[in-house]
């Protein structure tokens, strides 16, 4: 076994939090070597909740799982740490856009980007959750600037489960031989879950996704709507927002960071755009990856035809003015 790694993961009294812990303390993300020390964050009035949670934890009696740091305070739940779940920020309701919580949540990420700049280890990756995801990394990585901006990255892969779920659905197999589906752009109803690159294994051979399912009309817009809107449509029916779904995306998003992705395969993540395909620098911006050594690169060249591009379009002018906001309430 290893030297344990700190982790944290803020909003730790929270829903999603209440799922996560368990993959990363049973070593699903970090792998069954990896020994863990938790650091677990959240508001002072939460910290008789937390402590509810961490008898939990203990009462897991999980072997990789050393010290458990329930706290309030930032300067201690971020240091030395080499991993960061930013899962701490309100979520939305019945009725919101995920945009509507900016002013709510920006602050946050403001806050734990300087403590991240002040306290974690300069090679620790953070995956931001807490909505609006994009926006947040955004600020988050702007107020750490002693750390790459590489490793700041916002969580789509819940858009990605959502899409591969639905393609294997309508094609009737089993989910895991759907492949390389994307999701472009922002973690909002603006989003673009695009299947023209995606696969799919059949005992025929492999397929691509648009030749088997033959129904441009049902990808193209049910498809698309459905997955835009499925985050709206878990509140609708749970009266509260996505939490198992959502903590085993992020669990996903970490572990193929940490470990890469397999040969062939790409993931999506929102990183800070560098420009590819067009997109404006300085939003983070979902895009298709491939990892190797905890290092992401964006996958080149897919061929994007008319519509996708109009959508691109779409989904980053929402991201920038989602920066520009998020720039004013900092001003205020
Ligand atoms: P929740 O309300 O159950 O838990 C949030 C927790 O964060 C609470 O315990 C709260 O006290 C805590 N918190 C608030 N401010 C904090 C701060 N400054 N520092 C530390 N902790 C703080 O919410 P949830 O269902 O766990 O959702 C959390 C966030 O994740 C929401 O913003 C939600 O919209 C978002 N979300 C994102 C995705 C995605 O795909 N990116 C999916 C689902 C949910
Ligand atoms: C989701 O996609 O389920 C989350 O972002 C929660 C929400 O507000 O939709």
């Amino acid at each position: 076994m290893t030297e344990p790694i700190n982790v944290v993961v803020t909003g730790a009294a929270g829903q999603i939090a209440y799922s996560l812990l368990y993959q990363i303390a049973a070593g699903t993300v970090f792998g069954p070597q990896q020994s863990i020390n938790l650091r677990l964050l959240d508001i002072p009035p939460m910290m008789k909740v937390l402590d509810g949670v961490v008898m939990e934890l203990e009462d897991l009696a999980l072997p990789l799982l050393r010290e458990v740091l329930p706290t309030a305070e930032p300067a201690k739940a971020f240091e030395n740490v080499a991993a960061a779940f930013l899962v701490g920020a309100m979520p939305r309701k019945e009725g919101m856009e995920r945009k509507d919580l900016l002013a709510a949540n920006v602050e946050i990420f403001k806050v734990q980007g300087e403590a991240l700049d002040k306290y974690a280890r300069k090679d620790v990756r953070v995956l931001v959750v807490g909505n609006p995801a994009n926006t947040n990394a955004l600020i988050c990585s702007h107020y750490a600037p002693s750390i790459p901006k590489e490793n700041f990255t916002a969580m789509t892969r819940l858009d990605q489960n959502r899409a591969q779920a639905a393609l294997a659905a309508r094609l009737n197999v089993q989910v895991d031989k759907v492949k390389n589906v994307i999701i472009w752009g922002n973690h909002s109803s603006t989003q673009y879950p695009d299947a023209a690159h995606a696969t799919v294994e059949l005992s025929s051979g492999v397929k691509t996704v648009p030749s088997e399912i033959n129904d441009n009309e049902w990808l193209n817009n049910t498809f698309v709507e459905t997955i835009q809107k499925r985050g709206a449509a878990v509140i609708a029916a749970r009266k509260m927002s996505s939490a198992m779904s959502a903590a085993k995306a992020a669990g996903d998003h970490m572990r193929d960071w940490w470990f890469g992705t397999k040969p062939g395969e790409w993931v999506s993540m929102g990183v800070v755009s560098d420009g590819s395909y067009g997109i404006p620098k300085d939003i983070v911006f979902s895009f298709p990856v491939t990892i190797k050594d905890k290092r992401y690169e964006i996958v080149q060249n897919l061929p994007i035809n008319n519509v996708a591009k109009s959508k691109l379009d779409i989904t980053s002018k929402e991201l920038e003015e989602e920066r520009a906001e998020a720039n004013n309430v900092l001003k205020k």
